[in-house]
């Protein structure tokens, strides 16, 4: 006999969706698709230019050295990197962790480390061993749209606290956190990507780092950082990770191969204090057994070459030339009234576009363009970020970043003239770099303050603003925001 034929289901129909819809969990009602999932189906077609993934330029990693240790894997150690592996990861790898993590200036215990299917597991473990439903997490606004459907799934109440130039508002923090002592709840931490925020480019001043590491210590409360980016710096002075300036008390770190070498390895780590680290591993024992063997095998020779950090230092060039195209292409082609950051490390730009214009909206102008971006909703979880986006420089040349950026211009530019035309305004003045940001904010609600300063009034009319290509000031409330 035969095998039977393979089905393939086209479509969902809605008798399919009664059928099973009564056997659904209730975490199924909240949970959330990745934007950046969604997008991949479209931006697979080769005319796409996708500005829209989180992709690191695996174009850059030389073929031969791939092929070289895999032969040797092949050759030395079939048998064991075809073999199932210990929960917790190789002891190999996690020295290649701990080698990572010096670079930063951390110094874990080898035994707080597992290592996980990509930093993405380790935030799902994380959650499934501090989350119940309606449980508080706290994370930054935006935050990674990626954390989005995974504080969902396990149904966690999100409050999300604004971002800044210097990142998380940390004195926002605070008062939601008192207001949460005041209702009797306890968050079960805060989750923040502090170096070239994921999507906001931003990462969080020292002065904050060590605000955020005392109030853990000071409350009890436990921190979840989330690190990929640390090393992909190409701009301004290394900031101590949370971790390092914690001693690990508080701080529960997430790290990952993903950026410094390949997401297709599936390979990153959590560490975590010895008692959390014991549920995590029950965790994933239940999850998947152990992380991928062979491409543990793949990191340990890898790593045995010597050769990682100058590989990383040359992933952080080629960005730094990406982000200046792109900065440059936003100059010329997005309309005075946007506004955007400039990241010193990382891949992404968070670009903000006046407050009428809605992204998830442009994304579908956008996309009958062959162009793609983040939408700004997917970084939060109450409908904000309509008139934002996120634009990544790292995993497409020169060339496409400026056509990319041209086309989204160019449709943003389609929808500015029709709100104009509707409306009789006439654009705004632009934004200029050289504007305080007080001033900048009274034109347009653009918030680039590590701490505003409520008292002042002496900001100039538009007409008093300079001419000036293109705006640099990072942030800009939108008006839910503000609300
Ligand atoms: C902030 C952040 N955390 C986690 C991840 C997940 O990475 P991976 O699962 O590939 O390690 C990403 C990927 O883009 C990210 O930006």
């Amino acid at each position: 006999m035969g095998e039977p034929p393979h089905r393939r289901r086209a479509h969902t129909r809605s008798r399919d969706i009664e059928r099973y819809a009564g056997l659904f969990a209730e975490r199924t009602k909240v949970m959330r698709s990745s934007a950046m999932r969604d997008l991949m189906a479209v931006t697979a077609r080769p005319e796409v230019i996708s500005l829209a993934g989180g992709l690191p330029d695996t174009s850059t990693f030389p073929p031969q050295t791939f092929a070289a240790q895999m032969t040797r894997i092949a050759q030395e150690s079939a048998a064991e990197a075809l073999q199932y592996g210990p929960t917790e990861g190789f002891e190999e790898t996690v020295d290649c962790i701990i080698e990572v993590m010096a670079a930063e200036g951390m110094l874990p215990d080898p035994d707080d480390v597992i290592v996980t299917t990509g930093g993405q597991q380790a935030i799902d473990l994380v959650c499934k061993t501090l989350v119940d439903p309606g449980d508080v997490v706290i994370c930054e606004a935006p935050t990674y749209p990626g954390a989005v459907p995974v504080f969902c799934s396990y149904q966690a109440d999100v409050v999300q606290i604004e971002c800044d130039a210097d990142g998380m508002r940390v004195d926002e923090l605070e008062e939601a956190l008192a207001r949460l002592d005041r209702e009797g709840r306890r968050p079960k931490f805060v989750y923040s990507v502090p170096s070239f925020q994921n999507p906001a480019g931003v990462s969080l001043s020292l002065e904050r780092r060590l605000r955020l590491v005392e109030l853990a210590r000071a409350r009890e409360m436990l921190i979840v950082e989330d690190s990929p980016y640390g090393l992909l710096r190409f701009g301004g002075d290394p900031l101590p990770p949370l971790y390092q300036l914690d001693g690990g008390d508080y701080v529960i770190y997430v790290g990952t191969f993903s950026k410094i070498l390949s997401p297709g390895i599936r390979l990153g780590w959590a560490v975590a204090p010895p008692p959390v680290m014991e549920k995590v591993v029950l965790g994933k024992q239940a999850a998947d057994l152990c992380t991928s063997t062979l491409t543990q095998y793949f990191v340990r020779e890898y790593f045995a070459e010597g050769r990682w950090r100058e590989y990383v230092d040359s992933l952080a060039e080629i960005y730094r030339g990406r982000r200046d195209t792109m900065l440059a292409a936003l100059r010329e082609h997005f309309p005075p009234q946007a506004t955007w950051t400039e990241p010193e490390g990382g891949l992404f730009i968070w670009a903000t576009l006046p407050d009428y214009i809605d992204t998830s909206d442009l994304l579908a102008r956008a996309l009958r363009e062959d162009v793609a971006f983040v939408p700004g909703q997917a970084a939060y979880v109450d409908g904000r970020g309509r008139s934002s986006m996120r634009l990544n420089f790292s995993g497409v040349g020169d060339a496409e970043i400026r056509e990319g950026i041209r086309r989204i211009g160019k449709v943003i530019g389609s929808q500015v003239d029709l709100y104009g035309a509707i409306t009789g305004e006439h654009q705004r003045p632009k934004v200029s770099p050289h504007m305080s940001a007080g001033e900048a904010e009274d034109m347009g609600g653009i918030d680039s303050r590590p701490n505003p300063d409520p008292s002042r009034s002496d900001s100039p009319g538009p007409d008093s603003v300079e001419e000036g290509r293109g705006s640099v000031l990072p942030f800009r409330r939108s008006k839910e925001a503000e609300g």
